[in-house]
């Protein structure tokens, strides 16, 4: 069992106060409080999405990967799973389509059935 803490969005929304700076990112809850004013976006934009999704706002930006390691440090937990928002980025959204091989005798079926057309068509006219 994973001892993740498990947070519903309401919880989140009220966490919106002075002592608790809680925003969610990708599903997963980081609170921000001690890195507000370290934060190289700023201290303002942080405390705007506080209480929110700020998925969007976050990935708009598009941080650096330093920055997404960076995250692990605030992060206190994750949506419960009922609440998640579906992943752009993952196997169950890419709707591929795999175009079937054909197989060997398909593939060589039409050359061979012209090439004996062919020798029939030269033993009638020719012998
Ligand atoms: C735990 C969450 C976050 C962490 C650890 C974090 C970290 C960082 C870091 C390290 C940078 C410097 C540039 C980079 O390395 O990409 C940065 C820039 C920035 N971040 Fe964040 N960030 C977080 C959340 C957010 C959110 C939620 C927003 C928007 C609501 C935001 C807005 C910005 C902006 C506007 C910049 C400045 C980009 C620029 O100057 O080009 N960040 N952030």
């Amino acid at each position: 069992m994973s001892d993740t803490k498990r947070f519903t969005r309401a919880e989140v929304s009220s966490y919106n106060q002075k002592d608790n700076n809680v925003i969610i990112i990708h599903n997963h809850v980081y609170d921000v409080k001690a890195f507000l004013d370290e934060h190289p976006g700023g201290h303002e934009v942080l405390v705007n999405v506080v209480g929110k999704d700020a998925t969007e706002d976050f990935d708009d930006i598009g941080h650096s990967l330093d920055a997404k390691e960076l995250m692990n440090k605030y992060r206190i937990g994750e949506l419960v799973d009922e609440e998640k928002a579906p992943e752009i980025i993952g196997p169950q959204y890419c709707n591929v389509t795999v175009v079937k091989k054909e197989g060997f005798l398909t593939a060589w079926m039409l050359p061979i059935f012209l090439g004996i057309i062919t020798t029939v068509v030269w033993q009638y006219f020719f012998n």
